[in-house]
Parts: C-alpha cells; sequence; structure tokens
C-alpha cells in the first residue's frame, strides 16, 4: 500500500482521530495535509495504572494521531497552517505523558505560519454579522496570507533576520488595520518578532524537505496514512461555502499538502459517523432542534475537541453523503459511533431532499438551495441493545447490521470498519 487517504466525510469530528490511531499499528508513516490547530483529533489509548489497565483520551490538534505508536514518523506537510506555540505546547503535553516525538516528527519547511495578528484577525471578523462561527485559530486569516504571498513559513523561523523583517513588515500592516478599520488594539511588534525569533532553537530538529522525505519512503514501499482534518463538507471549494474552513480536506488536498502525486495514492477512506454532527454556522438540512437533537449530543458527547462548543446534531445524510463520496474518490467508509445509536427507539436516514415541489438528488452547492432543502427519511428500528462490548461486526444485532448495511447499499460502497466506542478494541472489521 502506498498512500491511504483518510478524510472525513461529513463537517468534522467524525472520529478521523481514533481511526487514523487504529490504522496506524500497520503503517510507517502519518501525515496530516491541511488545516491547522482548528482540529481536534481524540485518541484513546490503554494506560497502565497500578490500579490496572485504563483508557486515557487525548486530544491532538496538530501533531498526527499516529504518535501514539512508537514505531510511526509523523508528518506536518507544507498544507498545514503551524501556530508554533500551539504545537510547542502539544510537544510539551506529549512528552508529559512520557511521549518523545524527537526524531518521530518531521515539519515541512514550506508550511506557513499562524501568527498572533492572524488569530487576532480571526476573532475581529467573528465579530461581525456574518460569523462563519470559526475556531478562532487564525486558519482563514493565515490561508489568506498563504494566497497573497505574503506569508511567513516555517523556513522563515530558521532565519532570524529574514523572520524579523517579515513579521515587522506584517504586524505594521496589520497594525493599520487594526488601528484605522477595527478600531481595535495594535499588536507591539517588537515583542512578537522577539518572542517567534526563539522558536528557531525549538523547531530546527524536525524542519526538513517533507515531501523529498515522502518520496524516498514511497520509493522504500513504506506505508503512508495522509491524515485529513476537517471534512468534505467543510472543504473551501467543495464545502457549503462560505460556511467552510479555508483549506481542502478533500482527498485532493493530500496531494498538494504533501507534495505526494496522486498516481502514489491507493485507496481513500472515508469516516463517516453513524448520524451527523456540525459545528460553527451554516446550512445542515438533517438539524433536529429537537428532544432527539438533544439525545444525540448528550449520548455522543458531542461538545467541540478545540473548543468545547455543543455540536449541531442530526441523523445521517445519505445525499451529502454520496457528494461526499464522490468528490473524495472514497472506496470503503469507517463508520464510527454506532453504538451512540444503541437506545434509540428508531433512527431516521434522510435519503432525499425536497425543494419546494422539487426532488432534489444531487447535494445542491448552492447555498440558498440546501437552505430550503427538506429532508426525506427512512426510518428504521432501533436494535435497542449494547453494542460498545462487542468484539466482532457479525455479531453485532441484525437490526445494527441491517441500519448499516442499507447505508452501504444507499451509498454503494462498501463499509470496511465499524466502531462502537472511543477505545482502540471497540473497532469492528466489516469484511
Ligand atoms: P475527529 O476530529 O474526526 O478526530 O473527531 P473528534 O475527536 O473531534 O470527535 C470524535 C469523538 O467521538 C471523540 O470524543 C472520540 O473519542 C469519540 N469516538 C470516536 N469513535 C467513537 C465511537 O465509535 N463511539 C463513541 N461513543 N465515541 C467515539
Ligand atoms: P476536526 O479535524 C469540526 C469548522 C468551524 C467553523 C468552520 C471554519 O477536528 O474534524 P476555521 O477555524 O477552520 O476557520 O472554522 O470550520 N471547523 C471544524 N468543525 N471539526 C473540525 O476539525 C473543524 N475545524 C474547523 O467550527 O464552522
Ligand atoms: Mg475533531
Amino acid at each position: 500500500m502506498p498512500v491511504q487517504i483518510i478524510v472525513g466525510a461529513q463537517w468534522g469530528d467524525e472520529g478521523k482521530g481514533k481511526i487514523v490511531d487504529h490504522l496506524s499499528e500497520n503503517v510507517d508513516i502519518v501525515a496530516r495535509y491541511q488545516g491547522g490547530a482548528n482540529a481536534g483529533h481524540t485518541v484513546v489509548i490503554p494506560t497502565i495504572t497500578p490500579n490496572g489497565i485504563t483508557s486515557k483520551e487525548y486530544v491532538l490538534h496538530l501533531i498526527p494521531s499516529g504518535i501514539f505508536h512508537k514505531h510511526v514518523t509523523c508528518v506536518i506537510g507544507n498544507g498545514v497552517v503551524l501556530d508554533p506555540v500551539a504545537l510547542m505546547a502539544e510537544i510539551g503535553q506529549l512528552h508529559e505523558l512520557g511521549i518523545d516525538v524527537k526524531g518521530r516528527l518531521l515539519i515541512s519547511h514550506n508550511a506557513h505560519l499562524i501568527m498572533p495578528y492572524h488569530k487576532l484577525l480571526d476573532s475581529i471578523r467573528e465579530q461581525g454579522e456574518e460569523k462563519i462561527g470559526t475556531t478562532g485559530r487564525g486558519i482563514g486569516p493565515a490561508y489568506i496570507d498563504k494566497y497573497t504571498r505574503t506569508g511567513i513559513r516555517v523556513v522563515d523561523l530558521l532565519d532570524r533576520d529574514t523572520l524579523g523583517k517579515k513579521l515587522k513588515r506584517n504586524i505594521e500592516e496589520n497594525n493599520r488595520l487594526f488601528s484605522k478599520v477595527y478600531h481595535s488594539k495594535e499588536l507591539d511588534v517588537d515583542a512578537i518578532i522577539h518572542e517567534y525569533q526563539e522558536f528557531d532553537k525549538m523547531i530546527d530538529e524536525y524542519v526538513t524537505d517533507t515531501s523529498l522525505y515522502l518520496h524516498s519512503a514511497l520509493k522504500k514501499k513504506k506505508k503512508i496514512l495522509a491524515e485529513g482534518a476537517q471534512g468534505a463538507l467543510l472543504d473551501v471549494d467543495h464545502g457549503t461555502y462560505p460556511f467552510v474552513t479555508s483549506s481542502n480536506p478533500t482527498s485532493g488536498g493530500a496531494c498538494t499538502g504533501l507534495g505526494i502525486p496522486p498516481t502514489a495514492i491507493q485507496s481513500v477512506v472515508g469516516v463517516v459517523k453513524a448520524y451527523s454532527t456540525r459545528v460553527g454556522n451554516g446550512p445542515f438540512p438533517t438539524e433536529l432542534n429537537d428532544e432527539t437533537g438533544e439525545r444525540l449530543r448528550k449520548t455522543g458527547g458531542e461538545f467541540g475537541a478545540t473548543t468545547g462548543r455543543p455540536r449541531r446534531c442530526g441523523w445521517l445524510d445519505i445525499v451529502s453523503l454520496q457528494y461526499s463520496l464522490r468528490i473524495n474518490g472514497i472506496q470503503k467508509i469507517a463508520m464510527t459511533k454506532l453504538d451512540v445509536l444503541d437506545q434509540f427507539e428508531e433512527i431516521k436516514v434522510c435519503v432525499g431532499y425536497m425543494v419546494g415541489e422539487k426532488k432534489v438528488r444531487n447535494f445542491p452547492t448552492d447555498l440558498r438551495m440546501l437552505e430550503l432543502a427538506q429532508p426525506q427519511y427512512r426510518t428504521f428500528k432501533g436494535w435497542k441493545t449494547t453494542t460498545s462490548g462487542i468484539r466482532s461486526y457479525g455479531k453485532l444485532p441484525a437490526r445494527a447490521r441491517s441500519y448499516i448495511e442499507a447505508i452501504a447499499s444507499l451509498l454503494q460502497t462498501k463499509v470496511w470498519m465499524v466502531s462502537v466506542g472511543a477505545r482502540r478494541d471497540q473497532t469492528l472489521i466489516a469484511r
């Protein structure tokens, strides 16, 4: 297997961290290709304590979810926007847990940096009427600088003079904006330059040409997992624009975000939650603003891993998933959080939309149409049995298997894995 891409097929938080950690056992490299510390990928791993083995939960924002497997090298690709402050905090937290990333973490010299003015701009823009509901991590403004070619890259951290000049130019330009347009505080140019010039010593050992590294790994037939952040419906090109993130979480982003050719991609796995969630604003046709939505949120623990915000919840949406499978080229899916549906009397799946009198078969990318979409549901009887202790697909209740197989059939795809809990051992291989 050269490269396998793991993408979120919905609006993020599908359980990518869990699936990537699970698959990492059998790969050599895990590489993040886009996004930044807006991501929150939860991994639950067994931990030995004096009282026996318990499970511990870790939330990763920048470091790939393969880091808990000591044989795995983790790569942060050129497509990621890297906040060095967040990175160092994460490295420090892992260190406290006894996980040393030295020699196992490689960061692209070409990745763009998130600076304090990006975070300030993000928060100021979110105070306006047309807010997206961002994570406030400076993602959009950092990608703006990348595309206007004024961005500062990881490699610049290694040259204090260049960094100082570029930072001075960018902070001063943003300060004019902060004071004149937004009437907000200005940032301290010297303090920021001083703070960021110190990163050279801390980051130097991780920085390399990661595209070259991945090419050489491919030649050696190493197994590589490309870990997407966010989800297909948050993609800046293919998502529910403008209520999206500013990168390409879809599978195409893995090539540009890692500097690997499309010919190296062997397969694309879509991570699909057994129902739907969304954080932040934007259309969500199957959203449930009622007791059932509240029950999904409570049972599924649907609160953001990065911001703690309650996630909006609703039933699974086949129309959006068909679209997601199409634009990502998803060949098989990993279905997560099936156990959350265990005690529901009935479970609904959206199999079509009505817009006015019109039946809509294809996911509308026109926002106004999507906002008008009325979901048409197929109802499944619940299985009313706890699945979290089940360890083989065949032992799942017949109604749970019917649910999974109906989804596979509606999507004309294979369900590869089914997750019935956050732990590694709660993962069933469907075939
Ligand atoms: P990611 O951003 O796609 O990695 O997903 P998040 O980590 O933001 O959110 C997924 C949440 O669901 C985390 O709290 C996981 O620990 C949890 N989780 C993952 N898979 C399962 C599962 O099969 N069942 C349950 N109950 N929780 C799960
Ligand atoms: P993971 O990788 C869910 C959402 C935000 C907001 C929009 C834009 O954990 O699945 P941004 O800060 O990126 O400019 O915000 O995107 N968003 C996510 N939603 N999971 C994520 O990441 C997200 N990252 C960003 O809530 O609606
Ligand atoms: Mg998340």
